[in-house]
């Protein structure tokens, strides 16, 4: 992908200064970035910060004749393989659809032939606006991509959707796009939806050095987070600690402990599915010293460790009354009766389907799997087969569910 290039227009918000961090992950991934920063933008951040990250000139002025000269608008408006708007307020969104081109940016949205991503990033009543809504259902239609903001406390004090989404959320989004590009598809099964994922071990603390963990090596979730990715959704993978590399288009969220990962679940929301992988510590060291403890001599007394149990995150997601996924997946790994064990799992957890994975013989930590996907309706049993593979069939299965085909997740849905 190291040949890849956008054109990032940075408007005019509070937002602006995440467009710098999106400046420097889309570098170490092989992005090249070139800048158009509108006057609001240069409000919130300067044109030398965007400049020394992205190792380019800064376009701003419309009538600049050195520009002009050095390359014009409508050459600056095609040079890219993908225009990326972020932020994108709700006048620049007005602005593209109308036509406007009165400014460098709006000029060079009209001008371009190039397919246009629009982060938005704004305050929860002006998203909401009919005008906004309308603006956005209207750029849709002329085949923009809006990406929908996250919700959460807002920079003026305010609550709900207009935050800027997470930055490995959008590098994700413009990988999966410029993807698209290369291999010339689009419309994947999946196109539209958003899936969180977990994966790894988590990591809770009993001091500044020890922790205590487990074996997971997170192959399993990177795989279906992958495969989803692959069938065009929008995925965010939540992840532990791994020694594994995340898959192409996919927005990581790195964690540690049981109590970030749902926390970054929860931030995550909303989204059309969620799968629960990931192996969390049932419990934690009630207390994590901020000092590393210190063995105070031979024959001293050996300390005993009182553990908390931590957070349910499948249990959790699954009863959510707000933002409940229409299908959540969860794992169940078994060494015996191993569908017994799943379907009482499903009921106790809530969720809808349990992967119920058959450990008792070398699965753990190796790249294959044996697994029976259990429902409310019955038993499906797949043949031994590679993680990958697995990931591929779960994610037909969760396109085949979110289509209609399947009575469970309508069941969930309503
Ligand atoms: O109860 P058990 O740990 O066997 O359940 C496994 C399933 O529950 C997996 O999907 C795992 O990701 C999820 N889980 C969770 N939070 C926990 C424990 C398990 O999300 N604290």
């Amino acid at each position: 992908m190291s040949d890849k290039r956008i054109l990032l227009i940075i408007g005019g918000g509070i937002a602006a200064y995440k467009s710098l961090e999106l400046i420097r992950e889309l570098g170490r991934r092989g992005i090249a970035c070139r800048c158009i920063l509108t006057s609001g933008g240069s409000q919130f951040v300067t044109p030398l910060s965007v400049s020394a990250l992205s190792g380019e000139k800064v376009f701003t002025e419309l009538f600049d004749l050195d520009d002009e000269a050095e390359m014009g608008h409508i050459q600056l408006s095609r040079s890219a393989d993908l225009v990326v708007v972020c932020p994108a307020t709700a006048d620049l969104m007005a602005k593209a659809v109308h036509g406007h081109a009165n400014d460098l940016a709006s000029t060079t949205l009209l001008a371009t032939d190039t397919p246009v991503l629009m982060v938005p990033a704004m305050n929860v009543r002006m998203w909401q606006h009919a005008a906004t809504v309308r603006n956005v259902a209207q750029l849709r239609a002329d085949g923009v991509s809006v990406m929908e903001p996250d919700e959460g406390a807002m920079a003026c004090g305010e609550f709900g959707p207009g935050r800027l989404p997470q930055v490995p959320a959008i590098v994700a989004e413009i990988e999966r796009q410029l993807e698209g590009q290369t291999e010339g598809k689009g419309g994947g099964l999946l196109e539209g939806t958003h899936c969180v994922v977990t994966a790894g071990p988590t990591r809770e603390p009993l001091d500044p050095v020890r922790f205590l963990s487990n074996h997971s090596s997170g192959r399993q979730g990177y795989a279906i987070a992958g495969a989803l990715a692959a069938e065009g959704a929008r995925v965010t993978l939540v992840s532990g600690p791994v020694a594994i590399e995340p898959p192409r288009g996919v927005g990581l969220v790195k964690v540690e402990t049981a109590r970030q990962m749902l926390k970054a679940v929860e931030e995550a929301l909303p989204a059309d599915v969620f799968v629960s992988v990931a192996a969390v510590a049932d419990w934690r060291p009630a207390r994590a010293a901020t000092k590393k403890l210190k063995i105070k001599g031979a024959g001293s007394a050996t300390p005993s460790m009182e553990l908390a149990e931590n957070p349910d995150i499948l249990r959790t997601i699954s009863n959510k009354r707000k933002h409940r996924p229409a299908l959540v997946v969860g794992f169940a790994a078994e060494t015996n009766d191993v569908e017994e064990h799943a379907a009482a799992k499903l009921k106790r957890k809530g969720c809808d389907w349990i992967v119920a994975n058959d450990v008792s013989g070398d699965v753990m930590g190796g790249t294959e799997n044996e697994i029976a996907l259990v429902t409310r309706d019955g038993v499906d049993r797949w043949p031994r087969m590679g993680k990958d593979e697995v990931a591929r069939r779960l994610a037909q299965k969760i396109a085949d569910a979110l289509d209609g085909s399947d009575d469970d997740v309508r069941l969930a849905a309503e």
